[in-house]
């Protein structure tokens, strides 16, 4: 299977020093890759590198075989690759649909194609709870609600890959489900999708694989379901996890 993302030595930082140093990692077509790690080990540092609101010092992201570490954001987009920030992720000021008409209109501007409904039946089925609300302003919506504008936003452009940062947080547990059936729905559709999840076990069923950081590195790689039957997942991503308690075929790649 080909990779539809590649990391390689990938350095970046926000002062002096760099907060990544050298992150190794693949996303595999079709695939589901979910990073976890303690906090502060780079993980967001690591989603703004990739979508472009941070510079690449060295090293290469290389998406459907091309470089795109020198793109902008927005060009990033155009190339194939969405991005679902952590917060601030929808116009609250603006109703559900102008979100989803900026969205489309910004961000795809010399990719989509003719605009016709603001969701496909695709999307509306996978977002339910969006149709009926198009003139609602966003700041009213619940916050899975909001989470789910902001999903929807993302796939407006039909991306290659989508590029989540902790989409569960704050989240009340029927709205996690509903988020990670979601994720799973989306990737079924043929998106590949790299995610960073704090609820660790949650991301992990709808995973196949599963990336470990820790100080700016990446500290394991392995399939999701084996790190699932690892009795020291909780020191995983706790970051207190020792190299020979990494099961053999979990070798970083
Ligand atoms: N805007 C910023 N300016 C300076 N340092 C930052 C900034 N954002 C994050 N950092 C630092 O970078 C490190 C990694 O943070 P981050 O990537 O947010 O970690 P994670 O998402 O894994 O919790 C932390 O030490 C954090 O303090
Ligand atoms: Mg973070």
């Amino acid at each position: 299977m080909s990779n539809v993302l590649e990391v390689q030595g990938l350095h970046a930082g926000y002062g002096a020093g760099d907060i990544l140093k050298g992150v190794e990692l693949t996303v595999a077509e079709g695939s589901v890759v979910t990073i976890i790690g303690p906090n502060g080990s780079g993980k967001s540092t690591l989603v703004k590198t990739l979508t472009g609101l941070l510079r690449t010092r060295q090293g290469d992201i290389v998406l459907k075989g091309k470089s795109v570490k020198d793109l902008s954001p927005p060009e990033r987009v155009r190339a194939g690759m969405s991005y679902v920030p952590q917060e601030y992720n929808v116009f609250r000021n603006l109703t559900v649909l102008e979100n989803l008409q900026i969205a489309h209109e910004f961000m795809s501007a010399g990719r989509g194609g003719k605009r016709g409904k603001p969701l496909s039946d695709e999307m509306e089925a996978l977002f339910p709870e969006l149709p009926s609300r198009y003139k609602a302003l966003a700041g009213n919506l619940s916050g899975g609600q909001r989470q789910m504008l902001a999903f929807a936003c993302a796939l407006t452009v039909k991306p290659e890959v989508l590029v989540m940062d902790e989409p569960s947080a704050g989240l009340s547990p029927k709205y996690m489900t509903d988020i990670f059936d979601c994720v799973k729905r989306v990737n079924e559709m043929g998106v590949s999708v790299l995610m960073v999840e704090q609820n660790a076990i949650e991301a992990l069923r709808i995973s196949h694989r599963c990336i470990v950081m820790a100080n700016g590195r990446v500290r394991l790689a392995s399939d999701a379901a084996a790190v699932l039957g690892m009795r020291e997942l909780q020191s995983l991503y706790l970051g207190d996890v020792k190299e020979a308690e990494a099961p053999a075929s979990a070798a970083a790649g």
